[in-house]
């Protein structure tokens, strides 16, 4: 049996406000699904990659992944059409999985720079028995649930959110396959509705009423949303070398 990432990059990108699809915007000179790609395989035990594209770029990704291979490395990578929502587009990469494989990895193109540890980490945490596993960094904002805005703009609090249970949570997430399968046919009805699909794979698997466990995450696993967050992923690129 073996691991695989699904690696979500059928997005458009609306926030980063770029032309093309966010996956295919450069950092550092390299497209971010690419690199994404890139550190799921240096963690060295991932076995094969799929990888959710626009169905209408499906040649332009493609070509990033030369002999079906990521480059630098011998691990399979696969290029599938994804969906209208990150939710469809995790479902339609689980249904490219080979048959031998019993933990899935799901990660965002987006998360480009996450370090390879953070990779392993979330794996072993599935393969020691955790069947649901997602990394988290503490947050460190104060937050508070607000209510409706009136006609001025200003809306009340109506509550301050206690901060030292809070965590945001990162990708990659990590799975026991059957898990992971289950959760997206339980919560498939939703799939193909941006305000009704789940924005992660644990909400999907805590709606079945299973555990989640959470590993800790790492600031270089932030996900570039913003032309602010692919400035500040620059800064983090610099910082490394
Ligand atoms: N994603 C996907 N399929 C979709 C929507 C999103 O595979 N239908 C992927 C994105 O490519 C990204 C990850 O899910 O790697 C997280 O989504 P997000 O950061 O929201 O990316 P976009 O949807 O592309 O950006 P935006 O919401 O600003 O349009
Ligand atoms: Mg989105």
């Amino acid at each position: 049996m073996s691991s695989a990432a699904v690696l979500t990059a059928a997005g458009s990108g609306t926030r980063l406000g770029r032309a093309l699809p966010k996956a295919l915007v450069e950092l550092g000179g390299q497209p971010l699904v690419l690199r994404a790609a890139v550190g799921l395989a240096r963690a060295g035990c991932i076995g094969a990659v799929v990888v959710t594209v626009p169905a209408a770029e499906r040649d332009a990704f493609a070509a990033l992944f030369p002999g079906g291979t990521v480059p630098g490395t011998d691990v399979p990578a696969r290029v599938v059409a994804g969906g209208p929502t990150r939710q469809a587009s995790v479902a339609a990469g689980l249904a490219a999985l080979g048959d031998d494989v019993d933990v899935v990895l799901v990660h965002d193109a987006a998360r480009c720079l996450t370090p390879p540890a953070l990779v392993r980490a979330v794996e072993a945490a599935v393969r020691a028995g955790h069947r649901a596993v997602v990394p988290a960094v503490p947050v460190t904002d104060t937050v508070k649930r607000v209510g409706d805005a009136g006609p001025d703009g200003a809306a009340p609090v109506v509550a301050t959110v206690p901060r030292l249970d809070l965590r945001a949570v990162q990708t990659p997430q990590g799975f026991d396959r059957a898990l992971l399968d289950a959760a997206h046919a339980a919560g498939a009805h939703r799939a193909g509705d941006e305000a009704a699909a789940v924005s992660d794979d644990a909400g999907l698997v805590e709606a079945l009423g299973e555990r989640v466990w959470v590993v800790p995450g790492d600031e270089r696993a932030l996900k570039i949303t913003t032309p602010r967050d692919l400035a500040l992923a620059e800064l983090l690129l610099a910082e490394d070398h």
